[in-house]
């Protein structure tokens, strides 16, 4: 039997929270072989919040969940964490410029990176979901100390998921029989949703595309008019139809992103550190295609890139960046 596994989630008393901790604790994200304990941190005023999930927790009565510790401090929560998610974030208030949003999180994110690096145990796994996610991810992990940087990890498995939802519908496929699509770049509106290596029942995105949709140039079309602004502009029509961003998608794709991590995958998307895959600037936390032996996500290298996806992807590298340098000229690393 193996031993428990110790999750800490972050923001747990809020929306993405209250999505996560039942599927966690039901062994969605670990499977059904290994129990949890749940650490979940909240800052005082999402403290009762998280109290009401954990009784809600023990009214499930689930067979695989341990234990449930709430508190307020990174140090308590990290405390033997075996894989964190940091969901809990400053969110943009009205008339915030970027460089207070960054300040803001990097306010949040030093001090958790901190803990995980005292606290935390020898093999811990971070993703970061809340945003700016990918630059956040960065600012955790420059501040564990003792803690590999590439332990730490960004969600772009939502936008993944987004891109595959979106050729099911044009194609008529079911989203098991699509693989191969690739996010590079940021979880934000500069993100590159990458179809060119993708297949459909075996056959190529592109092939498909143009035979659908009447050609080669129509299905470009459709990729740069459509397919890639909805991809990278979901959440702000999430917003707009349900009158609240996503929540059950993202508790959905942070679930995947790390089980599959642990499982193992031979293909899906990530933001990790970069080694300089691809021209990337090491140590940025950008998202590419990725794989994993179930000992963390690798970038998949070797692969073809255009022009056209080059200067896609070069487009938001520079925002992640722009970002890094924001936050180092804070002082923050
Ligand atoms: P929410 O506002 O419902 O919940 C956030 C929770 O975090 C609140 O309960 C708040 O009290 C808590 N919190 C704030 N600062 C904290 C701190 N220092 N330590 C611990 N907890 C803290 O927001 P929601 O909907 O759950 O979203 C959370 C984050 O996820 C947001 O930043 C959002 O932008 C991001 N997000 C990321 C996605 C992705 O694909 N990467 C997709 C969707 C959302």
């Amino acid at each position: 039997r193996q031993r428990e596994t110790t999750v800490t989630i972050t923001g747990a008393g809020g929306q993405i929270g209250y999505a996560l901790l039942y599927r966690i604790a039901a062994g969605d994200m670990l499977g059904p072989d290994r129990p949890v304990r749940l650490r979940l941190l909240e800052i005082p005023q999402g403290i009762r919040s998280a109290e009401g999930a954990a009784l809600e927790l023990q009214d499930c009565a689930f067979p695989l969940l341990r234990d449930v510790e709430i508190s307020d401090a990174p140090a308590v929560a990290f405390d033997g964490c075996d894989i964190a998610l940091l969901v809990g974030a400053r969110p943009r208030g009205p008339g915030m410029e970027r460089a207070d949003l960054l300040a803001a999180n990097a306010g949040i994110f030093g001090p958790q990176g901190a803990a995980i690096g005292e606290a935390a145990s020898d093999g811990v796994r971070v993703v970061v979901v809340g945003n700016p996610a990918n630059t956040n991810a960065l600012i955790a992990a420059a501040s564990a100390s003792g803690i590999p940087a590439d332990r730490f990890t960004a969600l772009t498995r939502l936008d993944h998921n987004r891109a595959v939802g979106q050729l099911t519908q044009t194609l008529g496929v079911r989203a098991d029989e699509i693989e191969n699509v690739a996010i590079w770049g940021n979880h934000s509106a500069t993100q590159f949703p990458d179809v060119s290596h993708a297949r459909a029942r075996g056959e190529r995105v592109v092939d498909a595309l143009a035979e659908r949709l009447g050609g080669g140039d129509a299905a470009q079309a459709w990729l740069d008019d459509t397919f890639i602004p909805r991809v990278a502009k979901r959440g702000a029509e999430i917003i707009e139809v349900r009158g609240s961003s996503s929540v059950a998608s993202a508790a959905n794709a942070a679930i995947e992103h790390v089980r599959d991590e642990q499982a193992g995958t031979p293909w899906t998307s990530a933001a990790v550190v970069s080694r300089g895959e691809y021209g990337v600037p090491e140590g940025l936390v950008c998202s590419f295609p990725v794989r994993s032996d179930g000992n963390g996500y690798r970038v998949i290298e070797g692969l073809e890139v255009d022009a056209r996806a080059r200067a896609r992807i070069e487009a938001s590298v520079a925002e992640l960046v722009a970002e890094r340098d924001a936050v180092r000229a804070l002082g923050v690393f």
